[in-house]
């Protein structure tokens, strides 16, 4: 009799071959398919991995293509490696920040006291809750249009809306307007202001490439001019938890900012503040609203409120309603004291749809309702704290995200009792860990943690500063 079957070996092989011609043929669409002209995604990318400078037209091409498709996100991806690791020169950060720029449309407002501030994200940075209604209260019109959280950071755009009813997405045209007549917006990034770095901001958080200067300006800048602010103050955090840990990339990021600010003709006030422990004593989201709104109530931590105040203080000399950043500092003070900013802010929450009676009643803020103690295991004095591992923990409980698609909790989070340089004793407690019942093995590490993240001494550590360089365009 004869058989027709074929043996299994052939038929292995020849699945085999099918699936090798298969992928080189996707292989070669992907390259042909990404042709223009003379560019490629694939050239470019060889072109910057071998530490070559780019054009301003392989520059615009590339963030043009990432948005129309032509760029696949695997590619743009690669292309943020090789920045990362071989730098761009000015002209080529300046190409790439016009490029993202001019991705979206562009506002524009008349006269100079549209000013913005933007942080470049730290643990517990809560100062824009604060300084935004500050400045409002003061006359300034303030835009913001915040990001969410990246890596150990946390993000503005969650922590607000850990408020019930707080919209944080509205048109363009109701940003506009809400700002002339408010005084003051605060949104998250739109597919219509600035949208390639929405693109390109996700996929540096889960690429690892977050921590680059021409990154960094271009992703910050473009935003900040596209949404029409005409000047600009910055918080360049530096420190453990800072994505600039030392002081010279501190000092060389605000530089690069301050330059892009002086091509656009905008006024800027760049700031090196310290990020070696967290800022305020509250981390989590909900936390960090308590924490702004007892602020603004006059009962914030000192370096919170100086912070704040310092800042605002630009904001208001940047608008012109101060002769000199020290006169802006002290209305910003008199704006707390005499209850204006808490106002505004209690106003803004209403505007934006949320439910402003939180601020008389933090129970309708979402908390996590079981709280352990992390204690001293000996008397002395607090004399560091890992500021990025805090933020991991947060991270860690879900109070942020470790892949795009999760679900932030808002009820999670920290307070810390003592900062650095303050004297405990032995079974005090140092932290607070808000969390929920099924998270209990979870806290178990995270206390073993603290062991190492909390350092005590017998001496009292030196003083830290909080403000390192303040320079203005
Ligand atoms: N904030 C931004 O908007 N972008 C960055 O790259 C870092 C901080």
């Amino acid at each position: 009799m004869i058989t027709t079957s074929i043996p299994l070996w052939y038929m292995a092989g020849m699945f085999l071959a099918m699936i090798m011609t298969r992928h080189m043929a996707s292989q070669k669409r992907a390259h042909t398919m990404t042709k223009i002209s003379d560019f490629s995604a694939y050239s470019l990318i060889a072109k910057k991995r071998d530490g070559k400078s780019l054009s301003d037209e392989e520059i615009k091409w590339f963030i043009n293509g990432l948005l129309s498709g032509e760029v696949a996100e695997y590619q743009m991806s690669a292309l943020l490696m090789a920045i990362y690791l071989n730098g761009m020169i000015v002209k080529e950060t300046a190409a790439l920040t016009d490029a993202m720029l001019y991705s979206g449309e562009t506002l524009k407002f008349k006269g100079k006291s549209v000013i913005d501030k933007h942080s470049t994200g730290g643990v517990g940075d809560k100062a824009s809750f604060i300084l935004g209604p500050i400045a409002a209260a003061c006359g300034v019109k303030v835009p913001m249009m915040a990001g969410r959280g990246l890596g150990h950071t946390g993000g503005t755009v969650d922590k607000i809306e850990s408020i019930k009813g707080f919209k944080t997405s509205i048109s363009l045209e109701a940003f506009k307007k809400q700002l002339i007549k408010e005084g003051i917006v605060l949104i998250g990034q739109t597919k219509d202001i600035a949208p390639a770095d929405k693109v390109i901001y996700g996929l540096r958080d889960v690429t690892a490439t977050v921590e680059s200067i021409p990154l960094i300006t271009a992703s910050i800048m473009s935003k900040k001019l596209a949404e029409g602010a005409n000047g600009i103050v910055m918080d360049i955090k530096t420190g453990q938890g800072a994505f600039m840990d030392n002081t010279k990339d501190a000092k060389a990021l605000a530089k690069s900012l301050r330059n892009t600010a002086k091509r656009f003709g905008k006024g800027m006030v760049t700031y090196i503040t310290d990020m070696n422990q967290p800022l305020g004593n509250y981390i989590g989201n909900s936390l960090e609203i308590i924490e702004s709104i007892e602020t603004l109530k006059g009962n914030g931590p000192k370096d919170l409120t100086d912070i704040s105040v310092k800042l605002a203080g630009a904001m208001i000399y940047l608008a012109g309603k101060a002769k000199d950043i020290p006169e802006g500092e002290k209305k910003a003070q008199a704006s707390i004291d005499n209850g204006k900013a808490l106002a505004v802010f209690k106003k803004l929450i209403k505007v934006q749809g949320g439910d402003e009676s939180v601020i008389e009643d933090y129970s309708k803020l979402p908390l996590a309702k079981k709280v352990t103690h992390y204690k001293a295991t000996k008397s002395g004095f607090v004399s560091s704290i890992a500021c990025k591992e805090m933020g991991l923990h947060c991270v860690a409980l879900g109070g942020g995200r470790r892949k795009a698609s999760d679900i932030v909790d808002m009820g999670v989070g920290f307070i810390l009792k003592k900062k650095v340089g303050d004297k405990v004793t032995k079974g005090e407690t140092l932290v607070e860990i808000l969390h929920h019942k099924k998270q209990e093995a979870q806290v178990e590490d995270i206390l073993k943690a603290l062991k190492k993240d909390i350092k005590l001494s017998t001496t009292k550590p030196k003083k830290t500063k909080l403000i390192y360089e303040m320079k203005e365009v």
